[in-house]
């Protein structure tokens, strides 16, 4: 896809700010600094749109950015980062709920996963959360430019091992270094904001 126009609608914490122009939505989701804003920019090919850090907990707010007009990435923030507090740990999990259960444009879920590492109890526990509301989840495995070509299969299936993937869900090895599987994803996410 030719992303002409990326912009930034808003930042929001609670329901009543989400845009109400009820475009179709592509959700990211994932472990604190795993890569959600990376990807996000390397599929629109704009540097730092979605802001980035090395050091987890950058994005804390629900972030719609819409694209060409006619849908939104939804970058949020991540999970699984241990120096966070109860009560902060309380807050991001009502935040979450909020969006991804009642949210009706929300066509399909991005699940970054670091390939590197088999994914941890929070993931699987992401997935389970994602199917049982019935979201069409695409796990991206990120990250590949760090493992070796000759590893990357074994890599990718402890993935698909760990998380118990199930029939028909797709698994995409990608790199926001590289921008590996670049056109796949947008290949798969095509029918979903088509
Ligand atoms: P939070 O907003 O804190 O939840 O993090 P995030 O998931 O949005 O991660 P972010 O995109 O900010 O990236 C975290 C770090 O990982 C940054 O230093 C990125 O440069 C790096 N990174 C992201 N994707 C890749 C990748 O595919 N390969 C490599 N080598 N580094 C990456
Ligand atoms: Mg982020």
């Amino acid at each position: 896809m030719k992303v002409t126009n990326a912009e930034i609608v808003i930042s929001a914490v609670s329901q009543k700010q989400y845009p109400d122009d009820r475009l179709p939505e592509i959700a990211l989701a994932g472990r604190s600094n795993v890569g959600k804003s990376s990807f996000i920019n390397k599929l629109i090919s704009r540097k730092s749109l979605a802001r980035t850090s090395s050091k987890p907990g950058k994005t804390q707010t629900i972030n719609f950015y819409r694209i060409n007009e006619s849908f939104y990435f939804v970058d949020v923030p991540g999970y699984g980062y241990a120096k966070v507090s109860k009560t902060e740990r309380e807050k991001w999990g009502k935040m979450m709920e909020e969006y991804f259960i009642n949210r009706e444009n929300l066509e399909a879920v991005l699940l970054i996963t670091d390939i590197r590492h088999a994914p941890t109890n929070d993931d699987i526990m992401m997935y389970d959360f994602l199917k049982h509301y019935e979201l069409p989840v695409i796990v991206v495995a990120t990250k590949l430019d760090k493992i070796p070509k000759g590893k990357r299969a074994q890599y990718l299936k402890r993935t698909i091992n760990t998380l118990q993937i199930e029939k028909g869900d797709v698994v995409l090895p990608f790199s926001s270094e590289t921008g590996e599987g670049k056109e796949e994803a947008w290949r798969i996410l095509s029918k979903y904001i088509g």
